[in-house]
């Protein structure tokens, strides 16, 4: 099985937890663009669902295959969101944004009752970090906003190569407008603590530390889907 047949089987079990009527946050990704097709589906053959998108990639995807999208503002209250991540631990700690939708995604998820992240066994580690960490900051001063980060990470006890994000050329920008600044630690021992020190930095707009945020993850492999509970 690839790795796309196993998204597609982590897509297909997630979607057994949509019923007809549901408000839902739809990710952004790879894994989430798989879902997308499969919900599309659902929906081709008489589903109701209303989609709130993570991102304005995600969005034209559901637009081009008829899922109905609403606002965040239209439905703050969300039943359930599905979304990939790019590193998972046991506890369900996430690293996510190497989509570069990591606010949107996290605003989203925290206005769900419940987030199931669906994604391929290579995602799930031991320790976080091995994935460099989308850090999401402010154009404004963002020379000094690296410099914050790593001087907030080295009382961590972290240090490694803090890159600002390129789309070819150019900064990449996100949909909000900001940039991303990805940072290489290698290993994040207490997520929690990193988490703390980077909301204190002003520049940061938000991280890809998704903590406690979700309750369920489906894990696809070789030998199917199985999942994993916070
Ligand atoms: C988007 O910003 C990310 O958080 C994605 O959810 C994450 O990168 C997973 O993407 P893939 O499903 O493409 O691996």
């Amino acid at each position: 099985m690839d790795a796309r047949e196993m998204k597609i089987k982590a897509a297909a079990a997630a979607l057994e937890h949509v019923e007809s009527g549901m408000k839902l946050g739809i990710g952004t990704g790879s894994t989430a663009d798989e879902f997308v097709r499969l919900l599309a589906e659902k929906v081709a053959a008489g589903m109701k669902v209303e989609g709130v998108p993570t991102s304005e990639r995600t969005a034209r995807l559901c637009l081009e295959l008829g899922i109905t999208l609403r606002s965040l503002d239209e439905l703050p209250e969300l039943d359930l969101t599905i979304d990939g991540a790019d590193e998972l631990d046991a506890r369900l700690t996430l690293i996510k944004g190497g989509g570069g939708a990591l606010l949107r995604e996290k605003i989203v998820a925290c206005a769900s009752r419940k987030m199931i992240v669906i994604a391929d066994e290579s995602k799930q580690v031991e320790t976080l970090g091995a994935f460099p960490l989308p850090i999401e900051v402010n154009p404004f001063g963002h020379v000094a906003t690296r410099i914050a980060i790593e001087r907030a990470a080295s009382r961590l006890g972290l240090s490694g190569a803090l890159n600002l994000r390129m789309a070819g050329s150019e900064r990449f920008h996100t949909d909000g407008g900001h940039l991303i600044i990805d940072a290489s630690f290698g290993r994040i021992p207490d997520a929690e603590a990193l988490s703390a020190e980077l909301a204190a930095i002003p520049g940061v707009v938000e991280h890809g530390l998704f903590i406690h945020i979700a309750s369920l993850a489906i894990i696809a492999g070789p030998a199917g889907a199985r999942t994993v509970t916070a």
